[in-house]
């Protein structure tokens, strides 16, 4: 038989881990029930999930698995939002490969706070006339809205604490925590106070300058 492979979490990750809200495995069997109830409402139906980068990468690659039919999948990137600017509206960084034109979209979502972003996505992408879009988010902090968004898929609902891991970042770090934690914030800026530690000779592969 074959050995699971376990990711482990270093070290360095659990001065700044406050408490872990969500474990691996309650992720992964909320994560399976919303592919399960996706793939009853789209059988038989061209589905394109579509994860919406960064934060989503990691959630989109797990529902994704937990869908039995074929499904087609692409990424998006888009601009922070800048609430006083534009409206709120945010601009692609990263289309979309193919057409999306009489397809049936599922966006996905790390986390929706305000509904900018998703509410701006879903104005840019219903031009291009799919068949449909629909939203699947991991997690939703309905109290942070400024804007409603049609939510169809939500695996839990969230405090307004600051979280990290699964995909959720603080500066872009943090992202590849496998749970979903709070985050102390005091102990991160403690962390990146401490001086670099010095690069093992046997980690050295190229070094510039
Ligand atoms: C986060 C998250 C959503 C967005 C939600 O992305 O991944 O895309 O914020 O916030 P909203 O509902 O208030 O619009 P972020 O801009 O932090 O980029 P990232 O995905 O690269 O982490």
């Amino acid at each position: 038989m074959s050995k699971a492979l376990v990711p482990t979490v270093k070290e360095s990750f659990l001065s700044v881990v406050r408490e872990v809200v969500y474990d691996q495995a309650t992720i992964l069997g909320r994560v399976g029930e919303l592919g399960r109830r996706i793939d009853s409402d789209y059988r038989g139906r061209d589905l394109l999930v579509v994860g919406i980068l960064k934060g989503a990468f990691v959630f989109t690659c797990d529902l994704i698995r937990s869908i039995p039919s074929p499904v087609g999948l692409d990424f998006i990137s888009v601009s922070r939002y800048h609430p006083g600017r534009d409206q709120g509206r945010v601009r692609i960084l990263k289309d979309l490969q193919g057409e999306i034109a009489g397809r049936h979209l599922l966006l996905v979502e790390d986390i929706i706070d305000t509904g900018l972003t998703v509410h701006s996505l879903l104005g840019l992408l219903s031009r291009r006339k799919p068949a449909s879009i629909t939203v699947c988010t991991l997690l939703d902090r309905r109290d942070l809205r400024l804007v409603e968004v049609p939510i169809r898929y939500a695996g839990f609902q969230a405090s307004a604490e600051f979280l990290i891991g699964y995909g959720l970042d603080y500066r872009d770090r943090y992202r590849n925590l496998p749970y979903i934690a709070s985050m102390d914030l005091d102990a991160e800026r403690v962390r990146i106070s401490q001086p670099d530690e010095p690069v093992r000779d046997s980690l050295l592969v190229y070094q510039a300058g």
